[in-house]
């Protein structure tokens, strides 16, 4: 991926990794704002997956960059009609914005304190819609993010993600709320 197509400065993604969480994600999100607000970027890299893509099949990373040293990486995810993630976490601060379509997100928290191995017991607090123009959610990492993001509309969606450093060896927890389940999830 261009990373100059994302911003004047290369070194934009750089600097806002190396801040401390809470800054980093409210940069992040000035960053992703401006940037799904780009023609170019959007002629470039989002308006070319609605073409030709697998839009039947379930939601993906389409393209991505990421720091040589994995202190950031920007993901474009494709949503097909129907598709969703999983209800999981992160190991490292992020943020995404709606480009194309609408995203619903859902949001948890964790009841249990986390002692007994491989048990989580989650409530849903929120949930919201998301589309280009409604601004940026941001997660923080582990039960500061607990979320699931789908597309449950009839038609495609795209989102541009932003994520910083990794706390820990693990890309993030998954969880089954039916039967109050965790695990550790090594990559997406
Ligand atoms: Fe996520």
């Amino acid at each position: 991926m261009d990373t100059r197509l994302f911003a004047p400065d290369p070194k934009v993604l750089e600097e806002i990794s190396n801040l401390p969480i809470e800054s980093a994600s409210r940069r992040a999100a000035g960053f992703l704002a401006r940037l799904v607000g780009n023609a170019s970027f959007l002629s470039a890299r989002v308006l070319p997956l609605l073409q030709g893509a697998d839009l039947n099949g379930d939601w993906h990373v389409a393209c991505r960059h990421d720091a040589p040293d994995g202190s950031y990486s920007l993901q474009v995810f494709v949503w097909p009609p129907g598709s969703r993630t999983r209800i999981h976490d992160h190991s490292s601060w992020g943020a995404y914005c709606c480009a194309v379509g609408t995203v619903l997100e859902e949001r948890y928290e964790r009841l249990d304190d986390g002692s007994v191995p491989d048990h989580a017991r989650l409530r849903k607090i929120w949930q919201l819609a998301w589309s280009r123009g409604d601004g940026v959610s941001t997660v923080l990492p582990g039960d500061g993010g607990i979320h699931r993001v789908g597309n449950p509309g009839g038609a495609p969606a795209v989102s541009v993600h932003l994520y910083g450093p990794r706390v820990g060896t693990f890309d993030g927890r998954d969880y089954d709320i039916s039967r109050d389940y965790v695990c550790d999830r090594t990559e997406i």
